[in-house]
């Protein structure tokens, strides 16, 4: 199965024409189209019209994950709707089948990496900041146990590993993902992980237990290929040349 994902169109109200130009070609080259979140740029109801308006032109299946700027107007609830309506199916903790392929889905949130990952200790302030990380991971978690298939491949807006934030600014690195994330992935053994928000992070690494991680967010797609998504083959054969891709590449220091 062939997946066109994409992260961070960042649909405003004046973006029509824009979107069908970025996405150009996915109906014709995947399956499935993969949106990772950042789908509008404010929340807006004008804005995800826009995006649905853009869409129409591309006829294949849609899965989504939301993103941090689809909550900005408090309006979620609505444009989850609106997009279920529309057609798309938005995974948030959970996941679908398609063919062999299962996707789980779900937002993501902040924390940071490993050892120095934020805990839920003292003010209560922190404790519900860090549980919402917790919450989400553990429901992914959940998901995934009870997905049975023979392909899965888990998408987020937060990035799972540090790796692929590699060009943001480090002070930033807590705010754009946690690792609690990728620790259900490599305990669940997931394909294929994809995610988006950071803009000017790396296009892909692998999680400690070895699975590849693609950033698919359009800015860090456009720099280091030569369009605005990135098409995964999600096969036996496919996965195994990804991840010695990947391998090769996070030898050779010259490498993103
Ligand atoms: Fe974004
Ligand atoms: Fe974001």
């Amino acid at each position: 199965m062939r997946i066109a994902a994409i992260g961070d169109l960042h649909c405003k109200s004046d973006s029509a024409g824009m979107i069908r130009q970025l996405l150009k070609g996915v109906d014709r080259e995947a399956d499935i189209l993969l949106l990772a979140g950042d789908i509008t740029n404010l929340g807006l109801v004008e804005e995800m019209e826009v995006l649905l308006d853009e869409l129409s032109f591309f006829s294949l299946p849609k899965v989504a994950v939301i993103g941090n700027h689809d909550h900005e107007s408090n309006q979620i609830e609505l444009l989850i709707k609106m997009m279920t309506e529309s057609g798309i199916l938005v995974l948030d903790g959970t996941s679908c089948l398609i063919d062999k392929v299962g996707i789980v889905g779900t937002k993501g949130f902040c924390g940071g990496f490993g050892k120095l990952h934020v805990q839920p200790f003292g003010e209560q302030a922190l404790k519900n900041f860090i549980k919402t990380s917790i919450n989400e991971a553990s429901r992914i978690d959940k998901a995934l146990a009870e997905l049975n298939c023979p392909f899965r491949v888990a998408a987020m807006h937060y990035a799972p590993i540090k790796e692929t934030l590699l060009g943001e600014e480090i002070e930033l690195y807590p705010f754009l993902g946690s690792s609690l994330f990728a620790d259900v992935f490599d305990r669940h053994k997931v394909d294929v992980v994809v995610h988006a928000h950071a803009h000017h992070g790396s296009p892909y690494a692998l999680t400690p237990g070895g699975i590849p991680v693609h950033n698919v967010s359009r800015f860090v797609q456009s720099r280091f290929g030569h369009r605005d998504w990135c098409l995964l083959t999600v096969g036996e054969e496919d996965l195994k040349e990804q991840k010695a891709r990947i391998e090769a590449a996070s030898k050779d220091k010259t490498s993103p």
